[in-house]
C-alpha cells in the first residue's frame, strides 16, 4: 500500500509546488480523495469518443442546427485510444472509479471495442477493477452487444424517448423504428450487459403521453427505465422551462397507475432517484436535473472528444489536456493539471439556475453531443 493523500483545498489553497508534490505522489501511489471547493470527490469520468451521431434528437442535435453543413471535429483532433487510456490512468489515480463512454453516439467510433479493452484492464490504486459503462442510442446495439461484452464492457444505458414509432421518430429526428432499439436492448440483455438502463427524456407536449406506456412496457423486464427532465444543455435546443415536465409530475402519473416506493441510492452522487414498483415489477427512476438539482454531490468530470476537461455539463470552456499530452510532457504535468482543475472547481450550475438570467441560460455553452451528457 502506498501513501494516502487527502486534499481539502477549501481550507488551504495549494500552491503550485504543493500540487506538484501531490501529483508526484499520486503518480506513484494510491490517492484517497481529491476534493473540490465544495468538498466533492472525483468519482466518475465521462469520456466522449465522438461528436457525431446517427440520430438528431430535438433536445440534443436538432436537425436545423446539425445539418449537412455542420462541421464535426477533424480526425486529427480526436484523442486516440492510447491518449484516452493514458489520461484515464491519471484520473483513476485521482479517485475515478467509473468510466462512462458517451458521444455523440459512441458506437460510431471505429473500433470502440479496442478502447473498452484497454480501459477494462485498468484498476484503482487499491486493486479494484474500474467499471466501464456506455450510454448509447441503441441503433447499432443489436450487432455490437456481444463484441462490447467480450471487450470487457460492464453495462449499457440506452436512450429511448417513446414506444410508438411516431413519437420516437419525432423525438429522435430520424426514420428509425422503435423495434430496432428494442432489439438492441434485448441483445444487450442476452450478452449480459445488465442491469440495462433506459433513459427517456421528456419534452412537454411531444412525448409526455408515453410516460405510462413506457413504464408499462419495461415493468417485469429487468430493465430500469429512467425519466429525465429536459435540460438546457448547449445553445441549440431552444430550451424553455415550459417544456420541462417535472420529476414530480412524472412520478404522479406513474403512481396513478402503479404504486411505487422510494429506494436508497446505489452510490453517493447518483443522478437518478430510484423507485420500485410496490407489486414487485422492478425498478424505475427519475433524473430531476432541473427541478431538484444534485450539484451538491456532483462527482463527475467530463473529457471531450478533443481532449478538454470539463468540470460541469453546463460549462462554457474546458481545460486543454491534449496539447500537453501531445507534447510528450510527463504524466506529472497532466496529473497536476487535473488535480488543479478539480481542486479549484466551484460548479453548481443547476443549483443556481433559478438565479441565472435568461441571457446566461442562452449564452454560449458546450453542446451535449460534444461533451457527452
Ligand atoms: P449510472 O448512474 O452509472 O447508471 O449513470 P448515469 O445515470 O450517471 O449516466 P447517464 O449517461 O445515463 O445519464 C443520465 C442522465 O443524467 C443524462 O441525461 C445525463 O445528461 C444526466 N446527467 C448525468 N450526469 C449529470 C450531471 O452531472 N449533471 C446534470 N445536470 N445531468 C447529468
Ligand atoms: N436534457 C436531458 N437529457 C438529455 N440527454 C441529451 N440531451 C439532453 C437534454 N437536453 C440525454 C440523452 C442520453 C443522455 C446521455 O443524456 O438522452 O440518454
Ligand atoms: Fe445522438 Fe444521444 Fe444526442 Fe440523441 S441524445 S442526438 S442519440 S447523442
Ligand atoms: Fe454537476 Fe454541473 Fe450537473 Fe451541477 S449542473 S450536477 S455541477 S454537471
Amino acid at each position: 500500500m502506498g501513501d494516502y493523500i487527502r486534499i481539502i483545498p477549501i481550507a488551504t489553497e495549494q500552491s503550485s509546488s504543493e500540487l506538484d508534490y501531490l501529483a508526484l505522489k499520486a503518480d506513484r501511489g494510491p490517492v484517497d480523495t481529491l476534493l473540490d471547493h465544495l468538498h466533492r470527490p472525483l468519482h466518475d469520468l465521462r469520456i466522449s469518443v465522438t461528436d457525431r451521431c446517427n440520430l438528431r434528437c430535438i433536445y440534443c442535435m436538432p436537425r436545423e442546427v446539425f445539418d449537412k453543413d455542420h462541421a464535426y471535429l477533424p480526425r486529427t483532433e480526436l484523442l486516440t485510444f492510447e491518449e484516452i487510456e493514458r489520461l484515464a490512468r491519471i484520473f483513476i489515480r485521482w479517485g475515478v472509479k467509473k468510466i462512462r463512454l458517451t458521444g455523440g453516439e459512441p458506437l460510431l467510433r471505429h473500433g470502440v471495442e479496442q478502447l473498452i479493452e484497454k480501459l477494462a484492464r485498468l484498476q484503482t490504486p487499491t486493486g479494484k477493477p474500474v467499471e466501464v459503462a456506455l450510454t448509447t442510442n441503441g441503433a447499432l446495439l443489436a450487432r455490437k452487444a456481444q463484441s462490447l461484452k467480450d471487450a470487457g464492457l460492464s453495462r449499457v444505458t440506452v436512450s429511448l424517448d417513446g414506444l410508438s414509432d411516431a413519437t420516437f421518430q419525432r423525438m429522435s429526428g430520424s426514420q428509425l423504428a422503435v423495434a430496432t432499439i428494442l432489439k438492441g436492448i434485448a441483445a444487450a440483455q442476452a450478452a449480459g450487459l445488465g442491469p440495462i438502463k433506459v433513459n427517456m427524456v421528456i419534452k412537454r407536449g411531444v412525448n409526455e403521453h408515453e410516460i405510462v406506456p413506457m413504464a408499462e412496457h419495461f415493468r417485469h423486464s429487468g430493465v430500469v427505465l429512467r425519466f429525465i427532465e429536459f435540460m438546457d444543455v448547449g445553445t441549440s435546443n431552444g430550451w424553455r422551462m415550459d417544456d420541462v415536465v417535472s420529476a414530480r409530475e412524472i412520478l404522479e402519473r406513474i403512481s396513478g397507475q402503479y404504486p411505487i416506493e422510494p429506494l436508497d441510492p446505489n452510490y453517493s452522487g447518483e443522478v437518478a432517484q430510484r423507485w420500485r414498483y410496490a407489486d414487485g415489477a422492478g425498478e424505475m427512476g427519475v433524473i430531476a436535473a432541473v427541478t431538484q438539482a444534485f450539484c451538491h454531490e456532483c462527482s463527475r468530470a467530463r473529457l471531450s472528444t478533443d481532449g478538454k476537461l470539463y468540470t460541469c455539463l453546463f460549462a462554457g470552456a474546458g481545460m486543454d489536456l491534449r496539447t500537453p499530452l501531445r507534447q510528450q510532457d510527463s504524466g506529472l504535468v497532466l496529473s497536476h493539471l487535473i488535480a488543479h482543475a478539480w481542486s479549484h472547481r466551484t460548479d453548481q450550475y443547476s443549483q443556481q439556475r433559478h438565479m441565472v438570467t435568461s441571457a446566461a441560460i442562452h449564452s454560449k455553452k458546450i453542446e451535449m453531443s460534444y461533451i457527452g451528457g
